[in-house]
């Protein structure tokens, strides 16, 4: 790897700044989701475990360098405390961090308030980097979702501190690196969700790269419609047809195969349980709209996924917030599962729902890896480097 680990470092002794993200979900005043939380604990077990500091720093929703309470990091730390089974103490300001450091040497776990209610933390102003580098020894950045923000705490303060990775960080990029970078052929991947404007750069990446690309979702009424085919009232970009047949075209140069719905579950209202029928790709009604893909497709899926040796997954094949347009995403979701179970199959997943999708379908837990990232894995995919990632190789 170009960048250092922890296990590079002189520890013992030291305060390690570690830059976290858990910009995690709430309801009720307490957190729903504790993903995020969790995967933190081994790089923070692993510097308590050597002897050093751990002082927090994340951000926590958008308050854009005010401060908000209502994105005050307290609501996390009940759930961070169970996760580390440790003390934490939130340190509401830098001022008090600088000028009370005794304090934090003495909590065990400091975590510091929401970053971002500091104008200069998305401004990557060099004074808040320097701020963030005086409060510690060692930065170590284990924000992988984050590192696509070019912020000061995940990329500016690495430029004044010795700096690493941390185990999450090391995790996600040895995952992508397997899934991407160097992966076993022939690779698939599953790229679904509504837009195809918003996952351009990311299908251009992939259709040279990958062999077989399936696409899903309302993205792939998109590419339906530039192959001529009527979709009706579906979700679809009629303005993206001709940036759908430039990719096709480049597909085609490179010998990616792109598989697109053959039949297709249509309705005639966007609702859970809608009356609804399926059809050849070709013949949606004018009335109706896609929901889903249908069962040859998902089948002509499947034996892609067979002959697979490492499969890429971003975005659902239909509309799987709402049953039965679920079943595409279910059942594909559910067989690459068990290829995983098998050993056949190195599977990556992430991204936005993506997970959402793969937990409700019962598969997240035989993928081989699924991201805590949702902005920064598509970045990744489509090729960018991630600043926060680029820092700590420089
Ligand atoms: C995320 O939730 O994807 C990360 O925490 C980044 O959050 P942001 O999109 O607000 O920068």
């Amino acid at each position: 790897m170009r960048w250092k680990t922890l296990d590079d470092m002189d520890l013992a002794g030291k305060r390690v700044l570690v830059r976290v993200d858990i910009n995690v979900p709430v309801e009720n005043g307490r957190v729903s989701d504790t993903t995020r939380i969790e995967r933190i604990v081994p790089t923070v077990r692993d510097i308590l475990a050597a002897g050093a500091q751990p002082i927090l720093c994340a951000h926590f929703d958008r308050p854009k360098g005010r401060v908000v309470d209502a994105m005050s990091l307290r609501v996390v730390v009940p759930a961070l405390e169970q996760a580390l089974g440790t003390k934490v103490v939130l340190i509401a300001t830098l001022d008090a961090a600088e000028t009370r450091p005794d304090e934090a040497r003495e909590a065990g776990v400091v975590l510091l308030e929401n970053i971002r209610f500091h104008p200069g933390e998305e401004a990557n102003d060099d004074g808040l980097a320097r701020r963030l580098a005086g409060l510690a020894d060692i930065y170590c950045n284990d924000a992988f979702s984050a590192a696509h923000r070019a912020h000061a705490s995940t990329e500016g303060v690495a430029h004044h501190l010795p700096s690493c990775a941390g185990r999450l960080m090391e995790a996600e990029l040895r995952a992508l690196e397997a899934a991407l970078g160097n992966p076993q052929r022939p690779v698939a991947a599953v790229v679904g969700g509504a837009k195809v404007s918003t996952k351009l750069d990311l299908l251009g990446n992939l259709v040279g790269r990958v062999d077989h690309l399936i696409i899903g979702g309302g993205m792939a009424n998109t590419f339906l419609a530039a192959q001529g085919i009527d979709v009706g009232k579906s979700l679809c970009e009629h303005d993206m047809t001709e940036t759908a047949r430039s990719i096709m075209a480049k597909a085609q140069g490179a010998g990616c195969e792109i598989i697109l719905p053959v039949d297709v579950v249509i309705a005639r209202e966007f609702a859970a349980g809608a009356p609804h029928e399926v059809v050849p790709a070709t013949e949606c009604p004018e009335d109706a709209m896609i929901l889903d893909a249908g069962p040859q497709s998902v089948a002509r899926v499947n034996t892609a996924l067979d002959g697979a040796r490492t499969l890429i997954w971003n975005g659902p094949l239909g509309a799987f917030e709402i049953a039965p347009f679920d079943t595409a995403t279910n059942a594909a979701a559910a067989h690459a599962a068990d290829l995983s179970r098998a050993g056949t199959l190195v599977s990556v997943a992430g991204g936005g729902d993506t997970v959402a999708a793969l937990n409700k379908a019962g598969a997240a837990e035989a993928f081989t890896y699924i991201s805590t990232a949702g902005g920064a894995f598509l970045e990744w995919m489509e090729g960018k480097t991630l600043p926060g990632v680029a820092a700590l190789e420089g």
